[in-house]
């Protein structure tokens, strides 16, 4: 069956099918090798894209606007609107829609990103919330498919750390899509939602995915990625104490490397990473906290498994995919 994505709002993978994510990883790849062969694009000229961001980002903010460039877009950067101070979510969508013909929202509440979409009339999508990064996943498989010399489907993936974070949740979401074998290595009380797990089960009888939930670091054995994020996600930075003592054990350090027993294991993080003392909140977390280093270690970040800056030079090529086939000329 063709894929038609236009017109449709990017809010969590768990509204696409395999189908539909293979097909814009495909575009990205597409994407990324037209740029690399210097071939101007048009297939975004005279559209208008807002990008709304209530939250940081150094990635998405900067991806979003240079695919939109690389194609032929305008961007209106928003991060001081009236938008749920003085204005209804539901009132500044419709303003928005009018002027715009894609809306990228980064921030708090899925609810907001869900409510744009319901109102803007035009393509709305998640730049991260509390609950999804959607964009972030579409960038780490097809890292994924460029590093590990096996389909998706044959993957083995372990997740250490903060598993029920926007990272867990939607990399989990996209494992089950794609058929993978997907490891919440974490803290029981850190694993996703039982909700959101029987939904992803109901997902993986239908994909052939394998979902598992471990707090032991034995069940990194055989493992083709391990992937890692912060301990403390933006919004939840009161809570570094607590998760420091819970996330210590599951650090991405050398050892757990050598458990996969894989030797071309490759390391991928969202980024930003606390593995050095280069920041100001690594160096604050080390004068309270005494560690230097929090979910890697700088040795796993800069070693020759690590393809950190691969997966973040793909956030741009699938960031212009999903906006190439949702408002495209194609
Ligand atoms: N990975 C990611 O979303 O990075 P930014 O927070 O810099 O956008
Ligand atoms: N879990 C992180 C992801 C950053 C890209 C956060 O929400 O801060």
């Amino acid at each position: 069956m063709p894929v038609n994505l236009r017109g449709r709002s990017v809010l969590s993978l768990k509204d696409f099918t395999p189908e539909e994510i293979r097909y814009l990883l495909n575009l990205s790849k597409d994407l990324k090798e037209k740029k690399r062969a210097g071939v101007r694009g048009e297939l975004l000229e005279r559209k208008n894209i807002c990008l709304i961001f209530e939250k940081t980002s150094t990635r998405t903010r900067c991806a979003f606007e240079v695919a939109a460039f690389d194609e032929g877009a305008n961007v209106t950067f928003l991060t001081n609107s009236q938008m749920g101070k003085k204005e209804s979510i539901e009132d500044t969508a419709r303003v928005l829609g009018r002027y715009y013909d894609g809306i990228e929202f980064r921030g708090f509440e899925q609810n907001t990103v869900e409510e744009l979409a319901k109102y803007a009339g035009v393509p709305v999508w998640n730049g991260l919330t509390d609950m999804y990064h959607p964009t972030q996943i579409l960038a780490d498989f097809l890292t994924i498919m460029e590093h590990v010399n096996k389909p998706l489907n044959k993957v083995k993936f372990v997740y250490a750390g903060d598993a029920r974070n926007n990272m867990g949740n939607s990399l989990m979401i996209g494992a089950a899509k794609m058929g993978m074998h997907f490891v919440a290595l974490a803290p029981k009380s850190l694993w996703p939602s039982e909700e959101l797990v029987d939904a992803m089960k109901a997902v993986a009888k239908e994909t052939g995915a394998v979902l598992e939930f471990s707090e032991d670091i034995e069940a990194v054995d055989g493992a083709d990625v391990i992937y890692t994020d912060v301990w403390v996600s933006m919004g939840e930075e009161h809570l570094f104490e607590e998760r420091i003592k819970m996330l210590k054990p599951y650090q991405v350090n050398m050892d757990m490397v050598k458990k996969t027993n894989n030797p071309d294991v490759i390391f991928m993080h969202c980024l930003p990473a606390f593995h050095d003392l280069k920041t100001e909140v690594g160096i604050q977390i080390q004068a309270e906290h005494g560690i230097p280093e929090m979910e890697v270690t700088d040795e796993v970040f800069r070693s020759k498994h690590s393809v950190v800056f691969d997966e973040a030079e793909n956030r741009m090529h699938t960031i212009k995919a999903i906006m190439v086939a949702t408002i495209g000329n194609l």
